[in-house]
C-alpha cells in the first residue's frame, strides 16, 4: 500500500514515534523526525494553550535545517470534553501541521480542515467499527490500536484486527499495540500495515519528558508487571505496576474492581503524571537510548527480519 504522498520517500523507516502525554515534547519530536521517523506529540502537552504554537515554532526551525528530515505530527483528542480544541485547532491550521492524529470522537470536523491545507490526518481506532467511521469522516490513515499498547489501549489481538479492518479499508493503515523493535515493525507489515506506532519505547528514550524514575521503571519492567485498568481514567488503559504501589494502591482490589471511584482516587494522584502508564513492550526495553541510536538499532532489526 503506497504512504500519503506527504510521508513518500520522507521516512527511513515506517515508524511513527506516537503521541504521548506528558512525555512527548519538541526534543523527542525534533530528534524523531532528523533521524527519519515521523515524530508526533499531543497538542495537549504544551500548557497553557499559547505554549502549544511556540513548541511548533521551536519544531519547524529545528526541521528546517534538516532537509532530510520526515514530517512531525500532532496529536488532538475530538472528544467534546476537549476544551482546548478550537484553539488547538487555529494552531495547527495556522502552522500548517503537516499530520493530525485524532483520538476519541468523529474526526470529520479535522478532517475538512486540515485538508484545506494539504495536510493529513489518522484516526485511532480500536474496533472494526471505530475504523469504518474514521473511513467514513474521510481521513487519510487508520491506526489499528491493538491490545497491550501504552496508554488508552485496544482490546484486539493485532491478528484479527488489521486483517479484520484490511477487509474494507485498503488506505494506509497503521499497527500500535506492544511494538518496540525493527522485527515488530516488520511483522507488522507482513501482517498489511503500511507503518508501525510505537510509543512505550520512544518514552524510554534520553529525549522524553518522562521523569528518570519513571524510565528506569521501564527499563526494569516486563509485560508481567503491566496492569490493564479502567479505574483510575474511566477508560482501559496500561500502567506499571510499581508505579501503583509507589502510589499507595491495593494492587489486588483495584484488579477486583474495589478501588475507589476515579474521582476519589484523582484528588491525592494523577494518571499519567504520577501513575505511569506503558505497555507489554516494556518487556523489549533495556535502555534508555538517544533516539537517534534507537532508530539505527530499529533500522537494523527491520532490516535483519526481512531476510529471514
Ligand atoms: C505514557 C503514554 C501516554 C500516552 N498518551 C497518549 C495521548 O496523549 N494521545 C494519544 O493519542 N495516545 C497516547 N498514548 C498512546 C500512544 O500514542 C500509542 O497508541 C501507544 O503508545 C502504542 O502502544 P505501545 O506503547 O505499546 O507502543 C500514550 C501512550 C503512553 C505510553
Amino acid at each position: 500500500m503506497p504512504l500519503p504522498s506527504i510521508l513518500e520517500g520522507k521516512l527511513r523507516i515506517p515508524v511513527i514515534a506516537a503521541p504521548m502525554f506528558l512525555v512527548s515534547g519538541p526534543e523527542l519530536v525534533i530528534e524523531a523526525c532528523k533521524a527519519g521517523v515521523l515524530g508526533t506529540l499531543p497538542a495537549a502537552n504544551a500548557r497553557p494553550a499559547s505554549e502549544f504554537s511556540v513548541w511548533l515554532d521551536r519544531i519547524e526551525a529545528a526541521l528546517a535545517d534538516a532537509p532530510d528530515a520526515a514530517p512531525y505530527g500532532v496529536n488532538i483528542s475530538v472528544h467534546r470534553t476537549n476544551e482546548r480544541f478550537d484553539e488547538d485547532m487555529e494552531t495547527i491550521i495556522r502552522h500548517k501541521a503537516p499530520v493530525v492524529i485524532t483520538i476519541l470522537g468523529k474526526p470529520d470536523k479535522v478532517v475538512q480542515a486540515v485538508h484545506g491545507y494539504g495536510g493529513i490526518v489518522l484516526h485511532d481506532a480500536a474496533t472494526e467499527r471505530h475504523a469504518r467511521n474514521a473511513m467514513a469522516a474521510g481521513v487519510d490513515g487508520i491506526i489499528a490500536l491493538a491490545g497491550g499498547a501504552g496508554g488508552h489501549t485496544g482490546w484486539q489481538n493485532p491478528f484479527s484486527l488489521v486483517r479484520e479492518i484490511r477487509r474494507f479499508w485498503d488506505g494506509c493503515l497503521i499497527l500500535a499495540g506492544a511494538i518496540s523493535d525493527g522485527y515488530g515493525v516488520r511483522a507488522a507489515e507482513v501482517l498489511g500495515a503500511d507503518m508501525a506506532y510505537m510509543g512505550t519505547r520512544f518514552a524510554a528514550t534520553a529525549e522524553s519528558l518522562a521523569a528518570p524514575e519513571y524510565k528506569r521503571m521501564m527499563v526494569e519492567s516486563r509485560a508481567g508487571d503491566i496492569l490493564l485498568t479502567d479505574r483510575l481514567t474511566g477508560i482501559n488503559a496500561n500502567y506499571m505496576r510499581a508505579s501503583l504501589e509507589a502510589a499507595g494502591f491495593d494492587i489486588d482490589k483495584l484488579l477486583a474492581g474495589d478501588a475507589p471511584a476515579p474521582s476519589e482516587v484523582l484528588e491525592s494522584v494523577k494518571a499519567w503524571r504520577d501513575l505511569w502508564s506503558a505497555g507489554h513492550g516494556v518487556s523489549l526495553i533495556d535502555d534508555v537510548p538517544r533516539t537517534t541510536d534507537l532508530v539505527a538499532r530499529l533500522e537494523a532489526e527491520y532490516r535483519a527480519a526481512a531476510v529471514r
